[in-house]
């Protein structure tokens, strides 16, 4: 593979042609990043990003990073007056803009779909699930390093019934994209993702998109809003791509709840315990699972979380730490930050 230096790229001093510059904008495309390259492809709303990059590794270009953004700038910021031709120098500087908003990160993104590969004891299948432009404080919008974690580990959950785990229902709760609640529900049973409004109505496309691959499995998803702040309500929607009148409510408890990545405010552990505390079943065989960021900002919320589950009565019954991607900060391959992930597993009853 061949690494090339932004000193190595067309200088604009030289007055590279039009097409030079084209091609080595061509050249810095960057797609959104996968978090397993191995298993998890990039579909950017249908553009050739990705064939982009596959050719520019196939070809054994890389580029260093280092100074692409100053470049980039330089060639948005330049008149390229020995240009003529008014619409090449048009798309030399949309071309070098998209450029810059890749390289600023998922927030400066637009609406990409991503393919998970989710392993099972029987083969693996995949989920696509829809990110939306992010706006905002919607942090619901896309998808967190600790959901894919949780969703590649709930194949190995020996409680959820192998025989006909149709009639298992489960809750998640903080669904954001889906990519849990689908992954379970994938597996052959019955989940209802839930989340807050604003965020429902990409999380019902979500599950629409990916209901074949659910419903080949023997699974049901459902997508309904539940916010933490009011736990008693929850509405599901029949016509999964509206929030019309005849949402429903749900009024039966869940043997199993599911969140991932739900702590980020001094609110969220007493939020969300009330709303575990509201919504799971009373019966002994009742369980939680979550999967956590430690991010160290927010390590006294994780701590608070785990002294009110022992208020409810609830006790671990596995944990552990592991390590995912997480891409919020960058677009970059090599800027891409390690997040180290704690998951539990809590039931009624202390371990024995
Ligand atoms: C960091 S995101 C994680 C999303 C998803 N679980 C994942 O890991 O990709 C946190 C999620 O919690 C949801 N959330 C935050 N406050 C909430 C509340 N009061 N009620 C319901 N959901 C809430 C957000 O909308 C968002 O989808």
């Amino acid at each position: 593979m061949t690494l090339l230096d932004v000193l190595d790229l067309p200088q604009l001093y030289t007055k590279p042609s039009a097409d030079a510059l084209l091609e080595t904008l061509a050249l810095l495309t960057s797609t959104p990043p996968s978090w397993e390259t191995s298993d998890v492809h990039d579909r950017c709303n249908g553009d050739s990003d990705s064939a982009q990059r596959r050719e520019q590794k196939s070809a054994g270009v890389n580029i260093n990073p280092e100074g692409v953004t100053r470049y980039l700038t330089s060639i948005v910021a330049s008149s390229l007056k020995w240009i003529q031709d008014e619409q090449v120098k048009e798309e030399i500087w949309n071309q070098a803009s998209l450029r810059l908003s890749e390289r600023s990160g998922r927030t400066a993104m637009g609406a990409l779909s991503r393919n998970f590969t989710i392993p099972t004891s029987n083969g693996p299948f995949e989920l696509t699930i829809h990110e939306p432009a992010l706006t905002g404080d919607d942090l619901g919008l896309k998808t967190w390093a600790a959901s894919y974690l949780l969703a590649k580990r709930l194949h190995t959950l020996s409680f959820i019934p192998h025989k006909d785990p149709s009639h298992f229902k489960i809750l998640e709760l903080g669904s954001g994209t889906g990519l849990v609640g689908l992954a379970m529900a994938a597996l052959g049973t019955n989940v209802v993702l839930t989340d807050l409004p604003s965020i429902h109505a990409n999380l019902a496309r979500n599950v629409k998109d990916n209901a074949e691959t659910v419903s080949s499995a023997g699974g049901s998803a459902k997508s309904g809003v539940l916010d933490w702040t009011k736990p008693d309500s929850l509405r599901l929607f029949p016509d999964e791509a509206s929030m019309d009148d005849e949402s429903i409510t749900h009024d039966s408890k869940f043997p199993f709840i599911l969140a991932a990545d739900s702590l980020y405010s001094p609110e969220h552990p007493r939020w969300l315990v009330d709303t575990i505390a509201t919504w799971l079943s009373d019966d002994e065989e009742a369980k939680v699972m979550v999967e956590f960021p430690l991010r160290d900002a927010y390590l006294p919320e994780v701590a608070d979380f785990r002294n009110r589950m022992g208020g409810i009565g609830l006790h671990i019954l596995e944990e552990g730490e592991e390590s995912g991607l997480d891409d919020w900060g960058s677009s970059n391959d090599d800027d891409r930050t390690f997040v180290t992930c704690w998951y539990a597993l809590w039931g009624r009853t202390a371990k024995k």
